[in-house]
């Protein structure tokens, strides 16, 4: 059975009905930018995964070779393994330290790719690096490496901030109930934030990892610094989709 509570879109998403309108757009989305038809070769891992994907491609019947999810959250894992059967899925559990989702967690991330049945062609990430610091980022990174072919891709979100880059103030941003909570002096200082020398950046810095911004240049030095080469960033919102800057890259 579907329990709500799971969700873990932002509000504005939600309203643009069940999971798999906006995951289905997002997943046609995240392949025309990776150069892929479909899925149906494909060993797609969901770093992040919540239980849009999952849905997704259950309730559209898209054909996957394999869709891996990996979640931090227990009771999602619950949900998803009592719902999506094998061979074709196949959940794992996380445990990294996360300031938003997992203060207390320890484990050392890159090594959960061992457990994966086989490594993956493609690596999707939706708005899990916009909740993370850059320690953090940089061990996601790590482990997306790890667990992806030597010819795979990357493909993941964040929020960034610079020119052509504009988190909440394109596109269905302006009526999301979570960016009308970003203090006037967070905006203030988001306007700065090139100018001001900070490469990252908490909206809330009373709630880290709640919204995590980053400038382009410092987050593709994370990113390269940490396993992958940056070949493609697009701005946020593209045709008013429901997604934040986005990246295509490949294995170093
Ligand atoms: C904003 S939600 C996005 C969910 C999903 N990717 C989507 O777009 O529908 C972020 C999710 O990432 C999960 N998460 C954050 N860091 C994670 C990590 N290191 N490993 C696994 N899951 C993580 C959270 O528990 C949460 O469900």
């Amino acid at each position: 059975m579907k329990r709500k509570f799971l969700r873990r879109t932002a509000p504005g998403v939600r309203n643009l009905g069940p999971d798999h309108v906006s995951g289905g757009l997002l997943i046609e989305y995240m392949l025309s930018r990776v150069g892929l038809s479909d899925l149906s070769e494909t060993v797609l891992l969901d770093v992040g995964c919540g239980i849009r994907f999952a849905n997704t491609i259950s309730e559209l019947g898209l054909a996957v070779r394999k869709y891996i999810g990996i979640e931090i959250d227990a009771e999602t894992i619950e949900y998803l393994r009592e719902n999506f059967s094998p061979p074709e899925f196949e959940f794992h559990q996380a445990n990294q330290k996360n300031a938003f989702y997992n203060p207390q967690g320890s484990d050392d991330f890159v090594r959960l790719a061992e457990k994966l049945s086989e490594p993956a062609d493609l690596t999707g990430m939706f708005s899990v690096i916009t909740h993370q610091c850059p320690e953090e980022a940089a061990e996601t990174f790590r482990f997306a490496q790890a667990a992806t072919r030597p010819d795979g891709k990357l493909f993941f979100s964040a929020f960034v901030h610079g020119e052509g880059h504009a988190p909440f103030e394109t596109g269905e941003a302006r009526s999301l109930p979570v960016f009308r909570t970003i203090s006037d002096d967070a905006i203030a200082k988001l306007a700065q934030l090139s100018e001001s020398g900070l490469e990252y950046f908490e909206w809330d810095e009373s709630r880290p990892g709640f919204m995590s911004g980053y400038t382009l240049p410092f987050l593709t030095s994370l990113v390269e610094q940490n396993g992958w080469e940056v070949v493609d960033v697009a701005p946020p919102w593209p045709n008013d989709l429901p997604i934040q800057t986005s990246f295509v890259c490949k294995r170093k």
